[in-house]
This record gives C-alpha cells, sequence and structure tokens, in this order.
C-alpha cells in the first residue's frame, strides 16, 4: 500500500509497502472543519487576488498537498521500492475510492488518467482506429456540443474527423432557459446527423459546459442516443465531480471522465475514465501513450506510463478526508457552494442590470452572469482582453465569455438599457471564496462603466492610436 508518511516520519525511513495507512496530516478529523482552517488549507493562494475562477484549474489544500509532497520525497528516497512494493497498491486504493464515489459496477472500471483531455484522447483515438479498421465506414457521423470543450473539439477533428467521421455540432441555445430547450435542439442534431440512414458512430456529450458554463440534461440525452441508435456515447464531464452528484451506473454512458484537480480537491493532474465492463470495445481502449503495460487493460495501461510523478494519483484518499472534514462531505460542500453562487450570482446580476445566463437547476458551483452590454465585447479577444486587464489592473482572476448567437431564432438578451449582452463572467464558488472577492468583481466592473470604458480601448490597433 502506497502509504503516506505523517509529517514527522523519518522521509528516508523504510516503510513497508502493505502497512495501514498512517493519517495524512496531523490535525485530528473529529471536529468540523473551521473557517479559520480553511484559511489555513488555502493560504498559498494568492491573497491579494479574487479568485473566483475555481474551475480553469480547481484548488488544492495544504493537507493534500503535504501529503503528495511526502509521497514525491517517498519515491525520491527508494525509487525502486516505491515502483514494486507501493505505486500500483496506491493506484488501486485510488481506483477503488473512486469507483466508490461514483458508483461503478467494478474498480475494473475505474482508469486514472492525467486529465479529461487524456480522457478523451483514449476514446476518440478508438474511434479513429475503427475508421481505419473498416469497422465505420467513411461518413458516419460523430455528435458533439457546440460548446464542447476547444480541445475535446480539437481532439474530435484531429482524430475522428481525420479518419472519415462527419462532424455534427449541436447548436445549444445561451441564455439557456430549461433543460428542454438542450433536449429539443439535441433532437434536431440528432436527425441531421442521421440523415440519409448515416450511422452515428459516437455521441460527445459534456455534463457541465466550460463556456459557457451550463448543466447539460445528460441522463436524458444518454438516454435519447439509445432510442436512437447511436452507437456509443462519451460524456466529458471534467468539471462534475464535487459540483454535481455523479452515478455513473444511473447516467449509463459507455465513457465518462471527470477531472479530480478541478473540484474534488486533489493536486494537478488526476482524473478517472470510467468505461462500462459490459461493452465489449472497453477492452480495446488504450492509452495513448504507450509503456511496457500496453495491452494489460486500460487501467494498468494509464497507471504506467513511463516514469513520471504519480503522486496527485495516489493522494485522491486524502481528498476524499479532507471533503468528508466539511459538514456534509462532498454533497454538503457542492450543495453550499451552489447556493452561494447563485447568490452571488444574483447580486451582480442586480449591481449590473444583467442577468443569469440559465436558471439556477442547470448551474452547480459555476455561473455566467450577463456584463453590461456597454463594455462592448465584441469577439472572444475582447473578452480575453478585459479578463486580462481585470487581473492586472483589479486583481481579479474570472474568465469571460463572448456571447454570439448559435441558434439563429434565438433573439439576443438585453441589459436594463435594453441593450444586447455579449459579455459573461463565469463566476464559481468554493469552500475558500468569500464575500468580498465578488464585491471586488462588482466595483471593478462598475467603475469601467462610469469612466464609460469600452473594450475597444484595449484593441492593439486603437492603443496604437492613442499612443502616436
Ligand atoms: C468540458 C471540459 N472538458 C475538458 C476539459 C479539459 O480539462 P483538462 O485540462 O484538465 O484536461 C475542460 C477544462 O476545463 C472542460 O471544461
Amino acid at each position: 500500500m502506497a502509504s503516506i508518511p505523517p509529517d514527522d516520519a523519518p522521509e528516508n525511513g523504510h516503510r513497508n509497502g502493505n502497512g495501514p495507512s498512517p493519517p495524512a496530516a496531523k490535525r485530528p478529523r473529529a471536529a468540523l472543519i473551521s473557517a479559520a482552517e480553511i484559511r489555513t488549507e488555502f493560504a498559498h493562494h494568492d491573497a491579494a487576488v479574487a479568485r473566483v475562477n475555481n474551475g480553469s484549474f480547481g484548488s488544492c489544500p495544504a493537507t493534500v498537498l503535504d501529503a503528495q509532497a511526502r509521497l514525491q520525497r517517498l519515491f525520491l528516497a527508494q525509487p525502486d521500492a516505491f515502483y514494486f512494493d507501493s505505486l500500483q497498491p496506491g493506484l488501486a486504493r485510488s481506483r477503488a475510492a473512486v469507483a466508490a464515489l461514483v458508483n461503478a459496477g467494478d474498480v475494473s472500471e475505474i482508469s486514472l488518467v492525467d486529465n479529461a483531455t487524456t480522457a478523451a484522447a483514449i476514446v476518440l483515438q478508438h474511434a479513429a482506429w475503427s475508421f481505419a479498421e473498416g469497422h465505420f465506414a467513411r461518413g458516419d457521423a460523430v455528435l458533439m456540443l457546440h460548446y464542447a470543450y476547444g480541445a475535446v473539439k480539437k481532439s474530435i477533428h484531429a482524430y475522428v474527423a481525420r479518419a472519415g467521421a462527419t462532424v455534427v455540432e449541436v447548436p445549444l441555445p445561451f441564455p439557456v432557459a430549461s433543460p428542454d430547450a438542450i433536449i429539443s435542439e439535441f433532437h434536431g442534431a440528432l436527425a441531421l446527423a442521421k440523415a440519409g440512414g448515416r450511422r452515428v458512430r459516437l455521441a460527445v456529450i459534456d455534463h457541465i459546459t466550460s463556456m459557457p458554463s451550463v448543466i447539460i440534461p445528460v441522463k436524458e440525452l444518454v438516454a435519447i442516443c439509445r432510442q436512437e441508435g447511436v452507437d456509443k456515447v462519451f460524456v466529458d464531464a471534467a468539471h462534475s465531480i464535487g459540483q454535481v452528484p455523479v452515478d455513473v451506473r444511473d447516467i449509463g454512458a459507455d465513457f465518462y471522465t471527470s477531472n479530480l484537480h478541478k473540484w474534488f480537491f486533489c493536486p494537478p493532474a488526476v482524473a478517472f475514465l470510467h468505461t462500462r465492463k459490459d461493452v465489449p470495445m472497453a477492452s480495446q481502449l488504450h492509452h495513448p501513450v504507450v509503456s511496457h503495460e500496453y495491452g494489460n487493460g486500460l487501467p494498468m495501461e494509464s497507471g504506467w506510463i513511463g516514469t513520471r510523478d504519480y503522486s496527485a494519483q495516489i493522494v485522491v484518499p486524502e481528498a476524499i478526508t479532507f471533503v468528508n472534514w466539511f459538514e456534509g462531505g462532498i454533497e454538503g460542500i457542492r450543495t453550499r457552494n451552489h447556493e452561494k453562487v447563485i447568490e452571488m450570482g444574483k447580486m451582480l446580476a442586480d449591481a449590473w442590470g444583467t442577468f443569469l445566463g440559465s436558471p439556477p437547476e442547470l448551474c452547480g458551483s459555476m455561473v455566467m452572469v450577463g456584463m453590461p452590454s456597454c463594455l462592448g465585447i465584441e469577439s472572444d479577444d475582447d473578452a480575453l482582453r478585459v479578463r486580462t486587464m481585470l487581473r492586472n489592473d483589479f486583481k481579479v482572476e474570472v474568465p469571460i465569455y463572448y456571447n454570439t448567437r448559435r441558434v439563429e431564432a434565438q433573439e439576443m438578451a438585453r441589459d436594463k438599457n435594453g441593450d444586447p449582452v455579449t459579455g459573461y463572467v463565469r463566476i464559481s464558488h468554493q469552500v475558500y471564496n468569500v464575500k468580498e472577492e465578488y464585491e471586488r468583481l462588482r466595483d471593478a466592473v462598475n467603475k469601467l462603466v462610469a469612466e464609460r470604458f469600452t473594450s475597444s480601448k484595449l484593441r492593439p490597433s486603437e492603443k496604437q492610436e492613442t499612443l502616436a
């Protein structure tokens, strides 16, 4: 067992690989965590920055980081002993913990990989081989959401479009009013994908889209795929675990991945890929990095992709210990995060004369809030420049989304002055956040509005003119 030595254990002491797991830290865990202890756990965050963006990179508390550091030193103290005695048992311990968390049928269904990007590559690589080896016909379709994550979209193109697939996008409305609006667009896109008798080989469905952030009714969409004869469904749930309940058996997809470093307090980088045991193709999946574990099944292949640091993948049980220090464990955390982020989102929307991008039922611990139209955000570049300015000039870290009208029939939503809203902040709430951070964001945007700032002032050409 990759047991983690307590803080005071001799660092080069020889450890018995099968020994019981000692506590991850000295702090007693009997009582619930206090506000002061939460501050201590995240004291390594830059105190000058209002970090209302947990979504991009997640966060990791000190006790888990300490456990990880002890593992890293344990490896460096005696790499061979670690490799032969501790690595695989440690990974197995994490996989079993994940299997229980997500209600997997069996621990053999869980592989630990670096991140959702890697999980997508595993699934899409297999689809590409299916085209290359003639199991799929040229032109067979792969369906994805228009709001699929950029890297996953590129992966779909790099692997399956290149191998001969027709890629069909589901154009989702935004702002979005209800799950039914999403389901209806999905039906439309699926009909398009199946036009002329085309086979739909794979549907890639996000559980929570990244930008704009919306919870997708994934169970319903998987059921539709089953009814409509879609061969396989891959759910990209990079943001899900820690934000929404995850029961992989209930959702019923063939493949389901979630990062553990975003909302589950693991260090970067660790994610799981769930592959149903009863899906024959599951045994044909391979990690894109081929090691000497090739052919020993995806969990083993993923558990050794060459010499590197595996500590993030071994500390999953320590992250579980951390979440259980909170009232209600992970369910309590996500319920409180959800309530807080909606409260903060409404506070911002009221202050800016705008609205939330989706109803609370379609939000987890992240919510989109419309920005005043007068900021003049007219492109992705504008959105990025305003985000950079908020970071540099106001010490607020928040992603900004530029909205174009994707669903033709949909009117652009308007702010209190009747002008179309094109920019949205994606705020998040995690256990370390405090109200003042959202107030800083509110005041920064209000100041920009009062000073008649527009995004055009940050565009390179206009900046040059100002300098001239
Ligand atoms: C929906 C979605 N898929 C995939 C990813 C990629 O995650 P990672 O960078 O951890 O691989 C993200 C990251 O935010 C995401 O939001």
